[in-house]
């Protein structure tokens, strides 16, 4: 199999918008970088306006509203409809807290495809402690079934970790009795904020496998009345997940202050120098910019990526974490059991401590 290079350069479909960082939520799980995007450097209107429809001509089909909290924008309203103005079928992913129901109104009538609300946990309590919000799980009920009620698809997002693990199950359940189309349960992913709190989200083994078991199970008993997506968590798969699609291949992300990044945790890799939207076009970045050059294709791979035949399917894993545990951002994903350095992955994953959660205020 031949290694892609930099030259193979292929189109972006999805954009991932970051409004804004700010957030009514302190998840300890927060992927969001630890330096966070000011409100006064945020992009304004007219920028995101021109940023999406410069993403159209790039062939971006999905735009992706996010955060922090897209709700904290005043201009949410007249965002989404400049990126149906676009032609992008527009996404809009919220806590579900901090967009009250006349806004989700105002927001389909500007043409809204799709929502994405996150729950912490089926138990309210429980849900509460976790995004260190009180009221929080009410809240994103109400918006969630404002949503359906509108006829807007939804999408339920579970965030696994070991206090809720336990719980998929009645998680499932919940995201059905909102009238869910899809469920996307996702395992913490130790970048950002969440690395802080490796320990005290950490699911043990045995958890993980009765958790795997647990969801093959569910997709066979509500087939056809939802569709739930799920993933290995990093730390107990044997081979690494295609990160973002590949680097500078199928993404991009575009901070609160408009600085474009090919992943949302690229800012954790030292030295990679990222273009603003406010300097450079979408294309000029996209095509140019030095951070989407660093680990586009596969030809930077060390061994055993290098002679392997996986490379072009998971190219070599991750970037962010291959950098945040070897210090080395070309290096194999050590989530891969053919790394030199994976005995490092399974050591962390046995670490489980009761700490308090740090949360992300
Ligand atoms: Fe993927 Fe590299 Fe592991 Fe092969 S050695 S499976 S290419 S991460
Ligand atoms: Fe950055 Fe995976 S999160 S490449």
């Amino acid at each position: 199999m031949a290694n892609s290079d930099a030259t193979t350069l292929h189109k972006p479909l999805g954009l991932l918008a970051e409004l804004t960082h700010r957030c009514p939520l302190g998840c300890p799980y927060c992927s969001n970088p630890l330096a966070l995007d000011k409100r006064a450097d945020e992009l304004d209107t007219a920028t995101w306006m021109r940023v999406f429809k410069e993403a159209a001509g790039l062939g971006v089909l999905q735009v992706h509203l996010s955060g922090g909290e897209p709700g904290a924008r005043r201009d949410l309203v007249e965002i989404a409809s400049g990126a149906r103005d676009a032609g992008l079928y527009t996404n809009l992913i919220t806590s579900g807290v901090g967009i009250t129901t006349r806004t989700m109104r105002d927001l389909w009538e500007a043409g809204l495809d799709h929502v994405q609300v996150s729950i912490q946990d089926a138990d309210a309590v429980s849900a509460d402690h976790i995004a260190g919000y009180k009221g929080g799980f009410q809240r994103k009920h109400a918006l969630a079934a404002e949503a359906v009620r509108l006829g807007l698809m939804l999408t339920v997002n579970l965030v696994v970790h070991r206090a809720n693990i336990e719980r998929i199950g009645a998680m499932v359940d919940l995201a059905l009795a909102l009238k869910a189309s899809r469920i996307e349960i996702a395992h913490v992913q130790y970048y950002g904020w969440a690395l802080k709190n490796r320990a005290a989200l950490m699911p043990t083994r045995e958890q993980v496998e009765r958790a795997a078991a647990e969801v093959e199970e569910l997709r066979l008993r509500h087939k056809g009345k939802i569709v739930i997506d799920a993933v290995v968590p990093d730390y107990h798969a044997r081979f690494p997940k295609p990160c973002v699609g590949g680097w500078g291949r199928r993404s991009l992300n575009v901070t609160p202050s408009g600085k474009v990044l090919p992943c949302h945790a690229a800012e954790s890799i030292p030295d990679l120098e990222f273009w603003n939207v406010r300097d450079h076009s979408l294309e000029d970045i996209w095509t140019s910019s030095p951070a989407f050059n660093a680990f586009r294709g596969t030809a930077f791979l060390p061994e055993p990526c290098a002679s392997c035949d996986r490379r072009e399917i998971d190219f070599g894993g991750c970037r962010c974490q291959a950098f945040l545990l070897t210090g080395d951002a070309r290096a194999t994903d050590p989530v891969c059991h053919l790394s030199p350095n994976h005995g490092l992955v399974a050591e962390l994953a046995e670490v489980q401590e009761d700490l308090a959660y740090a949360y992300r205020r």
